[in-house]
Formats: C-alpha cells, structure tokens, sequence
C-alpha cells in the first residue's frame, strides 16, 4: 500500500451530483485490481478528519480502443455528492494535489473459466464494475456472454452505460421513476435474465454485484437459489481501512459466526458467505 500525493488530471460533472476524477499516481494505478479502493484524505483541515473510501474505477492497465482515458500510470474514481467530504472533492481542481493510500482491500477473484458473466451495478455500485469487465474480456477467453444489470432512482443515476456498450457489453437499464430503461429495480432484471436467459447454472456462469445492501442481499438470494456463484462488493463507514479500528465489521459464515472487515478482508465478498443483519 502506497501514500502518495497525486495530481488530478480532471474533475468533471458526469450526471447531476456524480463526477469523475482522473488522478495520476503510478504506484497505486500499476498495482490495482478489480473491486480495490482508494482512501482518499479530502481536506488539509482537520475536518473532515477522517479519509474516504472511493472503489478503482478504471486503470489505464487494460485498455479500451478508441477512446480518450487514462494511461498506465492513472487511474479513475466516479463518485456521488453525499456529503460534506465528497463535496470537498467536487470542488477541486485540474492540476490540485490530493493525498490517497492504496490500493487498499481485496477485489474480484476472476475464475478464468467464466462463460457467462452477469454484472449487477445499483447507482454509484457501477464505479466498481468497469475495471471488472474489462478484467473479464482480458482474462476469459471463452467468454460467450457478459452482461450488465443497471439500476438507479432515475436516469441520472444510471452512469456509464456509453461505456460499457464501448467494451461491447449487452446493457440493461432499470430506473424506478421509469425515466430509462424498464421500470422497476435492477434486481428485476436478474430475475428476467434467470428465468427466460441462455445460462449453464454451475461454475461457468458468476454473478458480480455491487450497491446498497438491500440490493446485495436480494442478489445473494436469487443467485444462492440458482446455485450460482456471486461475489458482493460491500460498503461500510471506514476509519483507519487497515484493519485496526474493528468500525467496519460485518458478519460471516466462516468457520461458524466470525466478523470479518470490510477494509481488509473485502469490501468484495463471495455471497455465502455472509449473515445478513
Ligand atoms: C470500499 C468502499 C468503496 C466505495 N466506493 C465509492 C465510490 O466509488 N464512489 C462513491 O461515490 N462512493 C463510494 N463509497 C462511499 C463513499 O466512501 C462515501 O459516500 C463517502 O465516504 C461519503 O463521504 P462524505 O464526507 O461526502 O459524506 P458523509 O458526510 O460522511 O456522509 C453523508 C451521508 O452519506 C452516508 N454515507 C457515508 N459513507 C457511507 C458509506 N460508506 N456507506 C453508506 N453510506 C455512507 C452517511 O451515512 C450520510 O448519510 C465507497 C465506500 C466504501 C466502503
Ligand atoms: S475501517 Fe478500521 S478495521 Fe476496517
């Protein structure tokens, strides 16, 4: 894990309160796998004290044709305005320095025999699915079909859906209000894909999701009933994000009820593993 001051190639309004940042730091970019996070300290001030946690979007590791995105030595992270931290950020600057540790945690285990991947993004969960696919495509050559769930409020919650199409990913949308997509939440998509899709159950077909709770646990369900494997990006409150401070334990199957953390033991976890609250 790195401390590093880097600098912010960009800082730009991608939906109403979501942006994205582009940040040029080699030693985390060169270093990050899919589902790993930064923390990011948001002020010199000692409020916010405490640093904030933000999944790798994309790395310029594996790399998309034709578009204009960061190299090797960058990576991205999209975020949502919730708060007096990620407003800070908002308000940063082309060519600021900001402080980040990382890469921090455990990401996606990618089985390389993956046929079928189902990626399941709710709101700002999409942040952590980009460098997954794109791990996917490189890493699974008998890849027959990836595809990715969207879910969000409304259309301005639904985010990068132009690229992911660009990786050639088949795209479905679910908005609540009905302004994109189906109407309805994106757990209604899996639901549709299990029912009338051309899936193997078994080892060959992984779920991957990432949202709020409420979604993953649903997720879990659905895939644990159809025996199917999922592995579940979780969130928690982080403080130190090294395992030290107990803040960020959740509840798990293994070996009996043990607490695992989110920060060190995750945030991305197999679904069976976990107890739900
Ligand atoms: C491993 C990990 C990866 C994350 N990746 C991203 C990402 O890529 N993009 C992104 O936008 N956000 C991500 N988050 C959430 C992000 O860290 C919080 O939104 C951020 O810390 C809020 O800071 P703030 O000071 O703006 O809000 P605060 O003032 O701290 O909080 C504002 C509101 O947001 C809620 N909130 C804050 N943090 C969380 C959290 N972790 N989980 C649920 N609710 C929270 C608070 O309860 C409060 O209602 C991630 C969290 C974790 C644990
Ligand atoms: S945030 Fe301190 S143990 Fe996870």
């Amino acid at each position: 894990m790195y401390q590093v001051f880097s600098k912010i190639l960009f800082n730009t309004e991608v939906s109403p309160t979501y942006y994205k940042m582009g940040l040029d730091c080699p030693e985390i970019a060169s270093r990050a796998a899919p589902g790993q996070f930064i923390m990011v300290r948001v002020s010199n001030q000692w409020d916010p004290f405490l640093r904030r946690p933000f999944v790798i979007h994309r790395t310029g590791k594996a790399n998309t044709k034709g578009e204009k995105r960061c190299s090797d030595c960058q990576l991205e992270i999209l975020y949502k305005v919730v708060g007096k931290g990620t407003e800070i950020m908002s308000e940063m600057k082309e060519d600021d320095e900001i402080d980040l540790l990382g890469p921090m945690g455990k990401g996606y285990r990618i089985d390389t025999n993956i046929r079928t991947a189902i990626l399941v993004g709710g709101g700002i969960g999409v942040a952590s699915l980009f460098s997954l696919a794109e791990n996917i495509i490189l890493q699974c050559s008998g890849l027959k079909s990836l595809l990715l769930f969207l879910g969000g409020k409304g259309r301005d919650d639904v985010l990068c859906v132009e690229e992911f199409e660009k990786l050639s990913l088949e795209v479905r949308v679910a908005t609540e209000d009905g302004s994109l997509g189906q109407q309805g939440v994106v757990v209604d998509l899996l639901l549709d894909y299990l029912k009338f899709g051309d899936y193997s159950p078994g080892s060959s077909t992984h779920c991957f999701a990432c949202g709020p709770d409420t979604m993953l646990r649903e997720v879990s369900k659905i895939t644990g009933e159809k025996s199917i494997s999922c592995q579940i990006s979780l969130e928690a409150r982080m403080a130190c994000a090294v395992g030290a401070c107990l803040g960020c334990i959740v509840k798990t199957k293994a070996g009996g009820d043990v607490y695992k953390k989110v920060c060190k033991d995750g945030p991305v976890f197999d679904s069976n593993d976990i107890i739900w609250k």
